[in-house]
């Protein structure tokens, strides 16, 4: 058995419904492993609530919910990470999903224009396959990219939210929160306008091998003019000429300054084919 504390702290009848075979993420809220399903082998990657997100309604429902959006989107769009399995009610609610091979974006080192017209379009595909189906993912950041020999795909599903919820409170805690436009930290209403910030912030992280707001506090941010911007000025020099128009439209702190997701989705076309 594996030796890991996330694992231990699983429900008893997780641990017989499945073998962990490593740790692939410990969050505030839930664990990911790769895992073996008992009953068939089947490997997969496995998510489920700490003991203490467990007893919270709110952690619940939000893994129930991630259901949801998975199945709304998973005939739009081949990006989302698939769903094998779920249990969503009961004392020891899982996820099962396919286990992608690769890894997730990294911000550290610049990526290549293709690579970044490849994380681009893809995320942005999943994207409009979400807001169709009346959902706002909230959460675009590296940690939810991951790059795989068979192509770009998203996870973290969590967040996602339907078009008419409110975020308050506990509901603030949306993974990297660096990512996320000022109105989404403020709590205002889901609009599919986060997403298109979320996704100029990835892009413009890739190109200059940054985080947004570098060094600053959440309420720096969070009291900054609307004027201010996430990356330094000269950052931009990092990023192709055709881009750093569209690349700082999307990442405005103004949403209605923003492209519209499919006019986004246009610019990038016509960038990468110049490419
Ligand atoms: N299907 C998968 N295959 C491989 N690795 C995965 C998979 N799903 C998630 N991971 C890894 O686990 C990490 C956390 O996943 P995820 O973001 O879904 O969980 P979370 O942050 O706990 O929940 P959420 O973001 O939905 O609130 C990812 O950054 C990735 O490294
Ligand atoms: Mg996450």
């Amino acid at each position: 058995m594996l030796d890991d504390a996330a694992w231990a702290d699983a429900h008893p009848d997780i641990q017989r419904a499945f073998e962990a075979i490593a740790r692939l993420s410990q969050g505030d809220a839930a664990n990911v492993f790769k895992a073996t399903r008992r009953s068939d082998g089947k490997v997969g990657a496995l998510k489920f609530l700490t003991s203490g997100a467990f007893a919270h309604a709110a952690s619940r429902t939000r893994l129930a919910r991630q259901v949801d959006t998975l199945r709304a989107v998973a005939a739009r769009s081949r990006v989302p990470v698939r769903l094998i399995d779920a249990v969503v009610g009961g004392p020891a609610p899982y996820l099962f999903f396919e286990h992608l091979e690769g890894s997730t974006v990294d911000v550290t080192v610049a990526s290549s224009p293709r690579r970044v017209a490849e994380v681009g379009l893809a995320v942005a595909d999943a994207l409009t396959a979400l807001h169709e189906a009346g959902h706002v993912f909230r959460a675009v950041e590296p940690a939810h990219v991951m790059i795989t020999d068979g192509g770009v795909r998203l996870v973290g599903f969590g967040n996602a939210s339907s078009e008419d919820a409110r975020v308050t409170g506990r509901g603030i805690r949306v993974g990297s929160i660096a990512y996320a436009p000022r109105e989404q930290l403020r709590g205002d209403r889901p609009a599919p306008s986060w997403d298109v910030y979320g996704l100029g912030a990835l892009l413009t992280a890739m190109c200059v091998a940054d985080e947004p707001w570098r060094g600053k506090h959440l309420a720096d941010v969070l009291t900054a003019p609307a004027s201010a911007r996430p990356f330094p000025d000269e950052a931009s020099r990092r990023i192709p000429i055709g881009l750093r128009e569209l690349l700082a439209a999307a990442t405005s702190g103004d949403p209605t300054a923003r492209p519209a997701l499919p006019s986004f989705v246009a610019g990038l076309e016509g960038w990468a084919r110049t490419i």
